[in-house]
C-alpha cells in the first residue's frame, strides 16, 4: 500500500531524513576555509607532512571554484555538505585526501562552520541596518519641523514632528544594531579542535586555528564547543527584535496609507494594485514585512525548543539548527532591504498630517501646562479647566485656538489673550525643549549626533 513512497526500502528514508546536504551546501565556503584553515596547522604542527598538505590546500582551492561555478552537487548518499567536500577531495588527490579529518570531526567542524556563518551574516544585517538608519536620518531631517498628531490609543494626543516619529526608529534600529555585534563578540570564539566531543591527542595548535580563521580566542571546553548553539540562537533572537521593530514601522505605513488617515503615498515600486478594484493601492511590501516578523519568531522558537534539553555533547537534532537560521536571515534581510526603501521613497502628506493634528484638540496639554506656569495653578485644576474649555470648543465646533477670549475667560478669568501663542501646534512642539522631547531644536540636535555614530 505504501509501495510508491517505500519502493527503495527504509534505506532510502534513512539517507533522507539523515541528509542534511540539501541546506547546509549553504556551508561550502566556511567548510572549505575551516578545512585549509586546519590543514596548515596540520603541517605546521608536523602532524601531516608538507607535501600532503599542499595537496589537500590545492583540492580545496580546486573544489571551491567549481563549487562557486556549478554550485555544490547534492548527494544525498553524502549526507552533508563535509563529506561531500571531502569525497571530492579524495576524487582530485587520492588517499591523501583521507589526513585532512586528523585531530577533528564533522562536530567541531560544523560548529565551526556555522558559527563562521553567521559572523557573516551579522556583518550583512549590520551594513543592511546602517542603511536603514541613514534613510531615516535622511526623512527625518527633510522633516524635523513638520507636525503631525501623536498618538497614544492611536488617540490623538499632542502634537509631535515627523522628523521625531523617525527618529523613534533609528533608536530602535541603532540597540538592534548593538545586539547583533553582542551577538558577533560572543560568536568570536573558535570550536575547531575539540573534535568529537573530548578534544584529541594530537599536538594541535588551537590557537592558530582560532586566530587563522579570524576568532579572537579557541572555545574553552570541548564539550560545550559541540554542542553549544547560543550564537545561532543569539542570532536569531537579534533577528527576532530587529524584525519586531521592522513590523512596527510596516504597520505604522499600512495605517499611514489608508484613506482615512493619508498621511503617506506608498511608492509604486512597494505596492501592489487589485485585479478587480481600480482605486485600490496596497501596501503589500509593508504587510509582508509585517507578516514576516512572525515567521523569523518562529525561527527563533523552533531553534529555542530544537535545544531545550539536549543532553551534552553533540545530538543528531542538532543538525537542525540551520534551516530556521537560513530562513529568518533570508527574510529579514529581505524586510530591511524593503523597508529601507519604502523610506527612501515614500511621499509624506505633510499637509494632511499637520490638518489632523490641527483638529484633534491636541494641544489641550499645552493650555494646561500654562495655566500651571503663568497662573500658579496646580496641574490637577489646570486639567479639569482644559477638560472644559476642550467640550466648549468640541461644543462650538472649532480648534481650541478659535475660541473666543470671553468663552475661556467664563471658563476661568486667569486666562489671558497670551494663551493663543501656545495653543499652536507649532508652538506646542517648539515648547517641547526637554532633552529627547519633540521641538524641532532637539529633533535637530539628535540627528546631527546620529550622524557622528554613523560616522
Ligand atoms: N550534518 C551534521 C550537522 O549538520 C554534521 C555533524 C554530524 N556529526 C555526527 N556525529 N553525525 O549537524
Amino acid at each position: 500500500m505504501w509501495g510508491g513512497r517505500f519502493a527503495a526500502g527504509p534505506a532510502s528514508i534513512m539517507r533522507e531524513i539523515n541528509a542534511s546536504i540539501p541546506f547546509d551546501k549553504r556551508l561550502w565556503k566556511q567548510d572549505i576555509a575551516g578545512s585549509k584553515a586546519h590543514v596548515a596547522m596540520l603541517a605546521k604542527q608536523g602532524i601531516v607532512d608538507g607535501e600532503d598538505a599542499q595537496a589537500i590546500t590545492e583540492g580545496l582551492n580546486r573544489i571551491a571554484a567549481e563549487y562557486e561555478a556549478d554550485g555544490v552537487p547534492v548527494d544525498l548518499y553524502l549526507e552533508d555538505i563535509h563529506m561531500v567536500t571531502e569525497s571530492r577531495l579524495a576524487q582530485l588527490i587520492g588517499p591523501t585526501a583521507g589526513r585532512l579529518h586528523t585531530a577533528r570531526s564533522r562536530n567541531d567542524q560544523v560548529a565551526t562552520d556555522f558559527r563562521l556563518w553567521v559572523r557573516d551574516a551579522i556583518d550583512e544585517v549590520q551594513a543592511g541596518l546602517i542603511g536603514l538608519q541613514r534613510a531615516l536620518l535622511a526623512r527625518a531631517d527633510e522633516n524635523a519641523d513638520s507636525v503631525m498628531p501623536g498618538f497614544t490609543h492611536l488617540q490623538s494626543a499632542q502634537p509631535v514632528t515627523l522628523g521625531h516619529h523617525l527618529m523613534a526608529y533609528y533608536e530602535m534600529v541603532r540597540r538592534d544594531r548593538s545586539r547583533f555585534a553582542d551577538a558577533r563578540a560572543r560568536a568570536d570564539e573558535c570550536p575547531l579542535g575539540a573534535a568529537a566531543l573530548a578534544g584529541t591527542s594530537f599536538p594541535i595548535d588551537r590557537h592558530a586555528t582560532a586566530a587563522a580563521l579570524g576568532f579572537a580566542k579557541p572555545t574553552d571546553n570541548s564539550l560545550d564547543s559541540v554542542s553549544d548553539r547560543d550564537f545561532a540562537l543569539d542570532y536569531l533572537m537579534a533577528a527576532t527584535q530587529a524584525s519586531l521593530h521592522l513590523s512596527r514601522l510596516a504597520e505604522e505605513f499600512i495605517i499611514w496609507a489608508s484613506q482615512p488617515f493619508g498621511f503617506v503615498k506608498l511608492p509604486d515600486a512597494y505596492s501592489t494594485g487589485s485585479s478587480i478594484m481600480p482605486q485600490k493601492r496596497n501596501p503589500d511590501a509593508a504587510e509582508l514585512v509585517r507578516g514576516h516578523a512572525g515567521r523569523i519568531m518562529g525561527c527563533m522558537t523552533a531553534l529555542c525548543v530544537t535545544m531545550k534539553g539536549l543532553p551534552l555533547a553533540y545530538s543528531k537534532d542538532m543538525q537542525d539548527d540551520k534551516p530556521p537560521v537560513f530562513e529568518a536571515h533570508d527574510l529579514l534581510a529581505l524586510s530591511i532591504a524593503a523597508m529601507t526603501g519604502m523610506i527612501e521613497t515614500v511621499t509624506f502628506r505633510t499637509d494632511r498630517m499637520r490638518g489632523l493634528a490641527e483638529s484633534g484638540f491636541a494641544t489641550a496639554t499645552d493650555l494646561a501646562d500654562w495655566l500651571v506656569r503663568e497662573g500658579g495653578i496646580p496641574f490637577r485644576e489646570a486639567h479639569h479647566i482644559t477638560g472644559r474649555a476642550v467640550a466648549a470648543a468640541e461644543a462650538a465646533g472649532v480648534p481650541l485656538d478659535q475660541l473666543p477670549i470671553a468663552t475661556l475667560q467664563e471658563i476661568d478669568a486667569r486666562i489671558d489673550d497670551r494663551i493663543y501663542a501656545v495653543l499652536t501646534v507649532d508652538a506646542s512642539v517648539a515648547s517641547r525643549m526637554s532633552h529627547g522631547g519633540t521641538a524641532p531644536m532637539q529633533v535637530r540636535a539628535r540627528i546631527a549626533q546620529a550622524r557622528e555614530e554613523l560616522g
